[in-house]
C-alpha cells in the first residue's frame, strides 16, 4: 500500500500534469487530507456557483457528496466531465425524497389545496426531485439563501412543499413569522399530511426527512452547555431541529457558521452544531478561540467522509490514463428540468 506522503506526492503531481484541465470543488465538510488539495472550498451555494462559472476545467473532480457532483454536471458544458472518488458518497437526507413518492403526493396535495401549492427544495436532493421542481414552477433552495427563496415563493403562490429537510423548511418560514400551527409534516411512507389543522391555515407542507447528522444535536446538549460553559455562544446549521435552533444562540450555513467565527473577537467562546470535520478544522485554525462541538461525540457525515486520500487518488489516475472513473451524468431531459430550478435560486442568491 502506498503511504500517505507517495499518495500526497502523486496527487500534486497528477495536479500540476493536467494544470487547468482539472478542476477540484470541495466542501466544508470534506476531509482535511482532501481539502488540502481543493481548488475552491465552499458550502452548497458556493460550489453551485463556482461550477457554473468554471467553463475551462475538463474534468472537474468533486469533493463532496452525489447531489452536489449532479448539481455541477447540470451548471457545466457538454464538454466538462463531473467526477465522484466514491459513489458510496450518498445524503441519507437526499435519499428520503424519492421521486416516485413526490409524484404520488402531488396529486393529493393538489387535491387539498387546488393550484395554490409551490415547490421548494433543498439542493440536497436528487436530480430528479430538482426536475419535479422546474416543472411544477419552483425553485431551489440552500440554507445559505432559503430566506430569501421562501419570500419568493410567496411572491408566486399562497403555499409551500418544501422538500426533503422538514428542519430547514421549518427554521426558514418560523424565522419569517410563519406560526408552527400552520406547517404540516407530509409524510411519504402514508401519502398523507400529519397535521389537526383545517387544509386553509396550511401555509408549508414539510417533508418528513432530515439530516441524521444534524439530528445529532439535541436540546440536552445545549442545556449541558449552558451549565457547563455558561460564556459560550451557541451555534448550528439550521438542519438542526426546531428547538435546537430556538436555543441556540445564532443558527446558518456552513458558511456563516465559518464567517461568524473569522469575526469572532479571539477570546470568544463558541459551541458548534454541525459536522465534525468542519468543526475540527475550526478549532485548529482558531487556537485563540475557545471551540468545541456541540455534541462532545461529534457528528461525522459518514458519506461525506468516503471522500478520502486514496479515493481523490484513484479517481485523478484514472483521469490521467484517459480512463475515468465514476462519471456523474444526469440524462438530458432530468437536467434540463432541474436546471430550471437551480437556475431560477442562482438568479436570486
Ligand atoms: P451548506 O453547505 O449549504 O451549509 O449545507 C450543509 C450540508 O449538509 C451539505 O450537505
Ligand atoms: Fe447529507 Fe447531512 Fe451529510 Fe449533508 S451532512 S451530506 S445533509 S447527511
Amino acid at each position: 500500500a502506498l503511504s500517505k506522503n507517495d499518495m500526497e506526492s502523486r496527487i500534486l503531481a497528477i495536479k500540476k500534469e493536467l494544470g487547468s484541465k482539472l478542476f477540484i470543488p470541495g466542501h466544508h465538510y470534506q476531509k482535511d487530507e482532501v481539502i488540502q488539495f481543493a481548488d475552491a472550498t465552499g458550502d452548497s451555494l458556493q460550489l453551485a456557483q463556482i461550477s457554473a462559472a468554471n467553463t475551462e476545467a475538463e474534468h472537474i473532480v468533486f469533493c463532496g457528496v452525489h447531489f452536489m457532483a449532479e448539481t455541477a454536471d447540470m451548471l457545466t458544458t457538454k464538454q466538462q466531465h463531473v467526477y465522484l472518488p466514491d459513489m458510496r458518497a450518498g445524503c441519507s437526507m437526499a435519499d428520503m425524497a424519492d421521486i416516485y413518492q413526490t409524484e404520488q403526493a402531488w396529486p393529493v396535495l393538489q387535491e387539498l389545496f387546488g393550484d395554490t401549492i409551490i415547490p421548494l427544495t433543498y439542493v440536497n436532493s436528487t436530480a430528479a426531485i430538482k426536475a419535479f421542481t422546474g416543472r411544477h414552477g419552483g425553485a431551489c433552495v440552500t440554507s445559505s439563501n432559503a430566506k430569501e427563496m421562501v419570500e419568493w415563493a410567496f411572491t408566486q403562490k399562497q403555499r409551500i412543499f418544501f422538500l426533503p429537510d422538514q428542519h430547514l423548511g421549518r427554521n426558514t418560514a418560523y424565522d419569517l413569522g410563519i406560526p408552527l400551527e400552520n406547517m404540516a409534516v407530509w409524510n411519504p411512507h402514508t401519502n398523507k399530511l400529519e397535521t389537526d389543522q383545517s387544509p386553509e391555515n396550511i401555509q408549508v407542507i414539510l417533508w418528513k426527512g432530515h439530516c441524521s447528522v444534524h439530528e445529532g444535536f439535541t436540546v440536552q446538549h445545549t442545556e449541558l452547555i449552558r451549565k457547563t460553559h455558561p460564556n459560550m455562544r451557541i451555534i448550528v446549521h439550521p438542519e438542526c431541529s426546531r428547538e435546537v435552533v430556538a436555543a441556540a444562540d445564532d443558527a446558518g450555513s456552513t458558511k456563516y457558521i465559518i464567517d461568524t467565527i473569522n469575526k469572532a473577537p479571539s477570546d470568544s467562546a463558541w459551541a458548534i452544531g454541525t459536522e465534525m470535520n468542519l468543526v475540527n478544522r475550526l478549532i485548529k485554525q482558531h487556537p485563540d478561540k475557545q471551540i468545541i462541538s456541540l455534541n462532545e461525540n461529534f457528528c461525522p457525515c459518514l458519506t461525506m467522509n468516503r471522500i478520502d486520500l486514496p479515493h481523490l487518488l484513484w479517481s485523478l489516475e484514472s483521469i490521467q490514463k484517459g480512463q475515468p472513473h465514476n462519471c456523474i451524468q444526469v440524462d438530458a431531459h432530468t437536467a434540463e428540468e432541474a436546471r430550471s430550478s437551480l437556475e431560477r435560486m442562482l438568479l436570486r442568491a
